[in-house]
């Protein structure tokens, strides 16, 4: 089946950019599926960081030397960079972070034991990643705030009237997933941002999952806060951003204490520095922040509608493909998805699935997906999960089908 969304990549050049891909793992050639949990990086991304280290690592914003001021520039570039591929009106707006995880926390750390008191509801989802559900649970515990939770109907999608329902003049803040990491499903996050602020609630919204899929404009969503990672993007690892509107970062203090995020340090009291760095103390992941700025100039160069469209194709197509096997049933059918199959086997375990494939050369992900409550939510311990990039193929999904019958032949 052609679909009319196909795109005009070169799936088999783009292949080439991505080294890792060209490998046997237990003597099949590997399909890597497990693309919702980090994405492999192209071959501008891996020199952007050997380049680096190999001609100008030093510390950035703190020496007067050639190889600071080099490291310098291409830090700040990549800040406006990231700037640019979210529509920021400022850059100043750009905090890095460790990963979304990290940027929930300082959000739930700063500006919710600042701005939160006893009392007040803050407003989650069923489909959360366990980064936004935790955080939030540790503030209410401290702060004695009331946490509230959208369901999600079977299909995987959010109730919207639900969440009307649960909105009220004690909504203080809501933070949701753009896209869920374990079904895919693409949350209408513009409706739940212009329903909070109606209320007058702040909303943060984790993007994790969305960033390389979506078109992202936090001006147009209005989002008060908006974090990703970098690893998610085709870009290295233990490296994030959290976008926050500049009127509310200027009101929030500061998360951690450190070199750099300060004005003046002296014993009987400090001053602290101005957006971002105020955010950003102690030296940086220097080396995965400048390759950032190169993995958003690879996908611009493939175009992130070229990018949407090829992953869609294989959605459809792996939809229709597994969905003829037999004790198979998909967890998550929403009417908008990114490339994110979820699935479980009748009478098999996800983990015997997981294993089995894995002998195939096939990398999936199997488990909870850091998504308990979901989880439960649908009667289940978990799921296999195949989660789809811009390198993938449709014969690889037709070897994921193939491999699912052996599963099926081995354990029933
Ligand atoms: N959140 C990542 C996943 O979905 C790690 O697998």
């Amino acid at each position: 089946m052609q679909s009319a969304l196909e795109s005009t990549l070169d799936i088999q050049k783009i292949r080439q950019d991505f080294p890792i891909l060209d490998q046997e793992v237990n003597g099949r050639p590997l399909v890597y599926f497990d693309n919702a949990a980090t994405n492999q990086k192209p071959l501008p991304v891996i020199h952007a960081l050997t380049r680096y280290y190999e001609g100008y690592n030093a510390n950035i914003h703190r020496g007067i030397h050639h190889l600071a001021e080099q490291a310098t520039a291409a830090f700040e570039a990549s800040r406006r960079a990231v700037q640019a591929f979210l529509n920021a009106k400022h850059w100043q707006e750009i905090i890095f972070t460790y990963g979304t995880t990290d940027g929930i926390n300082l959000v739930a750390q700063t500006y919710g034991r600042r701005f939160l008191k006893e009392g007040d509801e803050i407003i989650i989802s069923t489909m959360e990643h366990h980064s936004n559900i935790v955080p939030w649970q540790m503030l209410c515990e401290e702060k004695g705030c009331v946490l509230k939770v959208i369901p999600v109907d079977d299909n995987g999608e959010l109730l919207i009237d639900e969440y009307e329902k649960l909105l009220s003049e004690k909504t203080k803040f809501v933070s949701c997933v753009h896209v869920s990491n374990s079904l895919g499903t693409i949350n209408p996050v513009k409706t739940i941002i212009d329903k909070a602020h109606a209320v007058g609630a702040v909303v943060l919204i984790d993007g994790a999952q969305a960033s390389s899929h979506l078109e992202l404009d936090v001006q147009a969503l209005d989002a008060d806060f908006y974090v990703l990672s970098a690893h998610k993007l085709y870009g290295p690892t233990g490296m994030g951003v959290l976008y926050g509107k500049k009127d509310i970062l200027d009101a929030m203090p500061p998360y951690r204490g450190g070199g750099e995020m300060i004005k003046e340090v002296t014993f009987a009291k400090t001053t602290y520095n101005d957006l971002p760095y105020k955010f950003e103390a102690g030296t940086p992941n220097i080396a995965d922040v400048i390759a950032v700025k190169t993995a958003l100039e690879y996908m611009a160069g493939l175009g992130k509608e070229n990018i949407a469209a090829h992953e869609n194709d294989l959605l459809q197509y792996a939809t229709e493909q597994l969905s003829e096997l037999n004790g198979l049933r998909i967890i998550g059918q929403a009417k908008h998805k990114i490339g994110v199959i979820s699935f479980v086997l009748d009478g098999i375990h996800h983990q015997d699935t997981g294993v089995i494939l894995d002998q195939q050369g096939i990398a999936v992900r199997t488990g909870h997906h850091c998504t308990q409550p979901l989880m439960q939510r649908f009667g289940i311990a978990g799921t296999t999960r195949a989660s789809f990039a811009v390198y993938n193929t449709r014969e690889e999904v037709d070897r994921l089908v193939q491999g699912l019958h052996r599963v099926q032949k081995m354990m029933l």
